[in-house]
């Protein structure tokens, strides 16, 4: 064979190398013949990739909330930025499009924005090939999108929906990183919810046991006390790592939750993803995808983790922003169809891992406006979770604390992961909760003779004893062999 000066093979070694027609045995494939093939092959793949032309689009149409922009090809999701003249810049994500023009909704404030200006994809191009090292297995849609960072470096950091650090401590250490959307998981390969997580709430342990890797709704109006109980969890809940993700409630709330409820030592096993309810409605979605994809992490690597989401119903109204904008119908009570699309693609993410993997136990909470229960939202969050919480606000008003009502919460994995006995001491304890409430008001003027119904009676006597067990002080913790222990010493006649 020969070999150039330049130490390639010249054009009459690769002709050599063609094979021949003939009667003797095939020939053992030439090592040193298939490497200089792949090289050649890598290098005109290399050449191929060239794109000599920087392809950017125009900003043809700005109203309300959505841009159009025409000249630019990018796939749904994919994300763009629109230099402004003062230097800065402005990123967009591509929701939708409209024949040839894209639909891109901003993350930030359109200031700036003038008619014409360039839009450019900020896409990762595909990784370029490195001559005989070959390339890596071809990657989704979603891989190639940005990437964001996840991992121990965010742990005790409180970040924004981009993963920009709003705690003042400087950047995140290290560089994993990852897209928003995670990979889904085969659900027959999904580890079943086995075994019973402490939350270190008696009410919770010992009514409404939640297992590890289950997703449960926390059901509420405003005001009810669902900070507080979420707070409560993230401190007391045997996990490795608390992911919390504060969508769209007030701003002012995300200090609170992170220095009087979460306080220092809850703060230093969790991250924090703080999406209020002034950021665009594009960071909203983003920062509870984002959360997912921290939690996601951590699960990967064996951890088991608590998911905390506040609020559910303010990721499905930043949905409804989007998609009104762009254009579709709104279906039930103002929400298009593809705020219920959305729901399950981002709850179903959580939850057990793969066997050998972590686990995701998630509490999201839901706002019944006026204690609405049948709210589409809170409706279709029922359907889709693995059990409900509902707090009270009747409770809450007269000081019973946490406000949960027992009657109305379910927790649908508490059958598959607890003893018989503590469901037979659950259900008693339900039981006799819900005869006094039925005859609260006879009792009240007089009207119930004692000893017409026997378990009224014993209802009227273990009252307080009920009532002292389901509530809990903020800065107590009450865990499960305590909660257990309670629960039986509060049966005994
Ligand atoms: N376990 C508790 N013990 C004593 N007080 C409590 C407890 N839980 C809640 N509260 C009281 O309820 C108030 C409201 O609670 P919290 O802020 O958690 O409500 P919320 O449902 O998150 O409200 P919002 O909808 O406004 O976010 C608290 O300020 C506190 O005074
Ligand atoms: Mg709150």
């Amino acid at each position: 064979m020969t070999i150039s000066d330049s130490g390639l093979p010249t054009l009459d070694a690769v002709a050599d190398n063609s094979p021949q027609v003939t009667n003797e045995p095939p020939k053992q494939p030439n090592v040193h013949e298939q490497r200089w093939q792949s090289y050649l092959r890598d290098c005109s793949e290399l050449i191929n990739m060239v794109d000599p032309l920087e392809v950017a689009g125009r900003i043809v149409k700005v109203t309300g909330l959505v841009m159009v922009a025409t000249g630019i090809k990018m796939p749904i999701g994919g994300a763009c930025f629109i230099p402004l003249q003062d230097g800065g810049r402005v990123e967009a994500e591509v929701v939708g499009f409209d024949g040839e023009n894209l639909l891109l909704m901003p993350q930030t404030a359109l200031e700036g924005v003038t008619p014409g200006a360039k839009v450019f994809s900020m896409e990762i191009a595909e990784t370029v090939p490195k001559p005989q090292i070959g390339r890596p297995p071809r990657r989704r849609a979603q891989d190639r999108a940005r990437h964001f960072p996840v991992g121990d470096g965010l742990l005790g950091r409180v970040v924004d929906a981009a993963g920009n650090p709003l705690d003042g401590l400087g950047p995140i250490p290290g560089d994993v990183t990852a897209p928003l959307n995670g990979r889904v998981i085969n659900p027959l390969q999904r580890a079943p919810i086995e075994d019973t997580l402490d939350v270190g709430v008696r009410a919770i342990n010992a009514m409404l046991t939640v297992g590890r890797g289950q997703r449960m709704g926390l059901f509420a109006g405003s005001g009810v006390g669902k900070s507080v109980l979420l707070g409560m969890m993230a401190r007391y809940t045997t996990a490795d790592v608390i992911v919390v993700g504060l969508i769209g409630e007030r701003g002012r709330e995300v200090q609170e939750f992170i220095e009087q409820i979460l306080g220092p030592e809850g703060l230093a096993r969790s991250v924090v993803v703080a999406a209020p309810a002034d950021v665009s409605a594009l960071m909203r979605l983003q920062g509870a995808s984002y959360a997912t994809a921290i939690a996601e992490r951590f699960r990967q690597q064996g951890k088991n983790v608590l998911l905390i989401m506040d609020s559910l119903t303010r990721y499905a109204m930043a949905q409804r922003e989007i998609a009104l904008a762009i254009g579709e119908p709104p279906a039930t009570k103002g929400y298009p169809p593809s705020v219920f699309a959305k729901l399950p693609a981002l709850v179903e993410r959580t939850g057990n891992g793969a066997r050998g993997e972590g686990s995701i136990t998630a509490f999201y909470t839901v706002l019944t406006e006026g204690d609405d229960q049948q709210d589409p939202i809170a409706d279709s969050a029922r359907a889709i979770l693995d059990g409900h919480i509902v707090l009270n606000r009747s409770l809450a008003e007269s000081g019973h604390y946490p406000a949960i009502d027992i009657e109305q919460s379910i927790s649908r994995a508490m059958h598959n992961i607890t003893s018989k006995e503590h469901q037979q001491a659950a259900r008693m304890l339900k039981q006799w909760y819900s005869r006094y409430l039925r005859n609260q008001d006879l009792i009240a003027v007089g009207a119930y003779q004692p000893g017409s119904d026997p378990m009224l009676d014993i209802a009227i006597r273990k009252r307080d004893d009920i009532n002292a067990f389901l509530q809990q002080d903020i800065d107590e913790c009450a865990d499960m062999q305590h909660s257990l222990q309670q629960l039986a010493n509060t049966l005994t006649l």
